[in-house]
């Protein structure tokens, strides 16, 4: 499928869930205040891959953190969006293949992985659907 409606209004703040697109895992992630700040406080200049959280999310919806679920070293699948995965000394997602470790902006912090978590093409239908592709 070239584009995917998903259900946003269940996800509560601090939670993620993984869906399927492209046949490809995509995480779509309710942020904390407190991921935000985080996020936040970060100097965009000591990154890697030097993006801030409001260029990865869309205007108004900072908390809607969507990216593709696709370690951008070699294509594991980090975990951080399911019930109890560890996600990191980041707060992000880790990735267990080699230790890549992204922040709660999905930012590469720590590993291998040479760029952030990539944010697909979407945009919200209504307040709780998102449409990706
Ligand atoms: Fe994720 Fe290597 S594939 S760290």
């Amino acid at each position: 499928l070239a584009q995917i409606d998903v259900d946003i209004s269940h996800i509560q703040p601090g939670q993620a869930i993984k869906t399927i697109w492209r046949k490809q895992p995509v995480f779509l992630r309710n942020l904390t205040p407190r991921e935000i700040q985080e996020a936040n406080a970060v100097d965009v200049s000591t990154l890697r891959d030097p993006q801030t959280l409001a260029e990865r999310t869309k205007p108004g919806k900072e908390n809607w953190l969507i990216t593709m679920g696709v370690c951008t070293h070699l294509g594991c699948v980090p975990l951080g969006a399911g019930e109890g995965e560890n996600r990191g000394p980041f707060g992000g997602y880790f990735c267990p293949c080699h230790g890549s470790m992204y922040d709660t902006a999905a930012r590469i912090r720590q590993g291998p992985a040479p760029k952030n978590l990539e944010v697909p093409e979407y945009a919200f239908t209504s307040p709780t659907t998102v449409r990706i592709g």
